[in-house]
């Protein structure tokens, strides 16, 4: 069974204090660091841009999975590639051209991914199986951290998961939104690979033992 990933999420972390977080997901042993770009058009929010995303990647061991919640992402892209992005996802919705957008990740060197928002059928990713390096399932409208996830996301992953066989791939399928403990022996179950946490790690009273617990569900089911 392929491992569970473990992406906290600093969005629910003290962005005055972003070395700490980035030093509680080492300890807690998670496997990315989950990095949310908001443009405030995309999505009324607006968090960080390439220099802190180049800030991160200096200050840290662990790949940066880059959400990129923007418009028309292809206009900057480069630059948060340039920053040191590993791991870079652009929303299905944001662009007109998706294929575009996952060829130049990948020829940067970066892992490409695709993400859905709740609304977005998972057959919007049919014709991008060979472009895909991951696919992230949003089970929240994206925008803002600490709400509460939605249940028909499960069956969604594992839809995605099938359509993705009978397409001849197999992307890793990142969760993205309300994920906690109680979430992460169904959502791996269904296939998820990669789950993100925000609030369920930064806004427990200990971080390092949250990450821990997560993998525990996760990989309880996997066993
Ligand atoms: C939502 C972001 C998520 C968010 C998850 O727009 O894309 O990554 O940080 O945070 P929690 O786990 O608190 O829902
Ligand atoms: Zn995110």
């Amino acid at each position: 069974m392929t491992r569970v990933r473990i992406a906290p999420s600093l969005l629910a972390a003290d962005f005055t204090r972003l070395a700490d977080a980035l030093a509680t997901a080492e300890q807690g042993g998670a496997d990315l660091v989950h990095v949310d770009v908001m443009d405030g058009h995309f999505v009324p929010n607006l968090t960080i841009g390439p220099p802190v995303v180049r800030a991160l990647r200096a200050a840290t061991r662990l790949a940066l999975d880059v959400h990129l919640m923007i418009e028309e992402p292809e206009k900057t892209l480069g630059e948060y590639l340039d920053a040191g992005a590993d791991w870079v996802s652009v929303h299905v919705e944001a662009t007109r051209h998706l294929q575009r957008c996952l060829a130049t990740i990948r020829k940067a060197g970066a892992r490409a991914g695709a993400a859905l928002n709740p609304a977005t059928p998972t057959h919007a990713l049919a014709a991008s199986w060979a472009d895909l390096d991951y696919a992230v399932v949003m089970s929240v409208n994206p925008g803002w951290g600490g709400q509460p996830f939605l249940p028909g996301s499960v069956e969604k992953v594992r839809r995605l998961r099938n359509e993705a066989a009978e397409g001849g791939a197999r992307p890793a399928i990142e969760v993205d939104g309300g994920v906690d403990e109680g979430k992460a022996a169904a959502l791996a179950a269904a296939g998820a690979e990669i789950l993100v946490a925000g609030t369920a790690i930064y806004g427990s009273s200990d971080p390092v033992a949250a990450i821990g617990r997560l993998r525990t569900a996760a990989e309880g089911v996997r066993a």
